[in-house]
């Protein structure tokens, strides 16, 4: 563990899902996908997700605003005194600029600057662990780190692989400085990346590589989520335990001091792998890809205010997240657990 001039730790967390929900009904009565409910529920996990209305201008970036919202109003802070806005996500309101600089005008965050992070469903950790250097190191005091998704606007719907797996949410979480005496800290963090991973999950279109109207062979699908399910799936089980055992290795820690295990919400079937692997008990993790799906860079925050929600974490519980994701990227963090406000 690196010895930092300023503790940080997350004082805050809050959601915001669309109200519409999609459940696996959804694409083979209204899309007419060759899907059933069973197929979804037994490899997947996933009972229903939520989708952004963007004909009522419904976006990550509203969505994102509003979680970052009750976020501030939780804390009971001026939107004025965020020094930062870090956004993760892979589907932001434009090209350019940054979605985060969207969501620093919605909430009035006037002396923040603002940016994002594209690390797919490790962003919110890569969000995390920048927040927390940049709180740590003594330059800034209030910072929002955001996971955000509206998945289902990059989704193609012709394709039962990969559009039944996703939905939108936004988690937002308030990195703050705080005292010795403040019973919460981001105690550690741990990050990796396997760059010649990613062809294996990735979206072709957005990109200088496959242009709109180029002639290439994924052309017209140029905005394609591709992956190679099998793939992923072996790797997100050996990465997350991996990274699990060396993150308890290196803070001479065993599972039993772990109040929650916060895993990525990909696929049930991968979390019961990794809970197999290391023989941890389910019920100290947080599972809720049954009710939202894989969110992508928003798993982990919004699966850490659910469990808040349901009283699952108490203040100086140590809270263990872990994920895994296109990149390929994955990563774990140690947090020793403030208690945010309900
Ligand atoms: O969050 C980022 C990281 N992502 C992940 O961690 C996801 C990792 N991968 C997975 O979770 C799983 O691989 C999937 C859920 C994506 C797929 O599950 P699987 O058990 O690996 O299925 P599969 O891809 O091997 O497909 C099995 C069969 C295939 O048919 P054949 O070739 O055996 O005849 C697919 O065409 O299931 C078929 N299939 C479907 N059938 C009904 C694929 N999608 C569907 C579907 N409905 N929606």
């Amino acid at each position: 563990m690196i010895q930092s001039i300023q503790a940080a730790a997350i004082t805050s967390c809050a959601n915001s899902f669309p109200e519409e929900i999609r459940p696996n009904s959804y694409f083979y009565e209204q899309l007419g996908l060759e899907t059933n409910d069973e197929w979804i529920r037994s490899r997947t996990g996933v009972q229903e997700r939520r989708a952004v209305r963007a004909e009522q201008g419904e976006t990550c970036g509203t969505i994102s605003a509003e979680a970052a919202r009750r976020c501030i109003e939780l804390r009971g802070i001026d939107p004025e005194e965020i020094d930062a806005v870090i956004l993760a996500t892979i589907s932001g309101d434009l090209g350019f600029p940054a979605t985060a600089c969207l969501v620093q005008d919605i909430i009035g965050a006037k002396n923040a600057f603002a940016f994002d992070i594209s690390g797919a469903c490790t962003g919110y950790l890569y969000t995390l662990a920048t927040a927390a250097a940049m709180v740590e190191c003594g330059r800034f005091r209030k910072v929002l780190a955001i996971g955000a998704e509206a998945m289902s606007a990059i989704l193609d719907y012709n394709e039962r692989t990969t559009s039944i797996l996703f939905g939108d949410g936004a988690g937002a979480t308030l990195i703050e400085a705080v005292p010795d005496s403040h019973p919460g800290r981001i105690l550690d963090i741990q990050m990796g990346t396997d760059g010649s991973g990613a062809k294996h999950l990735y979206r072709t279109g957005g990109g200088s590589l496959h242009l709109p109207g180029a002639d290439h062979p994924d052309f017209p699908k140029t905005a394609k989520v591709y992956q190679n399910g099998r793939v992923v799936y072996r790797l997100a089980v050996q990465r997350m335990s991996q990274v699990i055992e060396q993150m308890l290795e290196r803070n001479r820690l065993t599972l039993d001091d772990i109040g929650l295990i916060v895993p990525h919400q990909a696929n049930i079937r991968i979390i019961d792998a990794v809970c197999e692997r290391l023989s941890v008990s389910k019920e100290k993790v947080a599972i809720y890809v049954d009710r939202f799906a894989n969110t992508t860079a928003a798993t982990l925050p919004t699966s850490m205010r659910l469990a808040v929600d349901e009283g699952r974490v108490a203040e100086g519980d140590l809270v263990l997240l872990a994920t895994f994701g296109a990149g390929l990227t994955w990563g774990a963090g140690l947090l020793r657990w403030a208690g945010a406000p309900k």
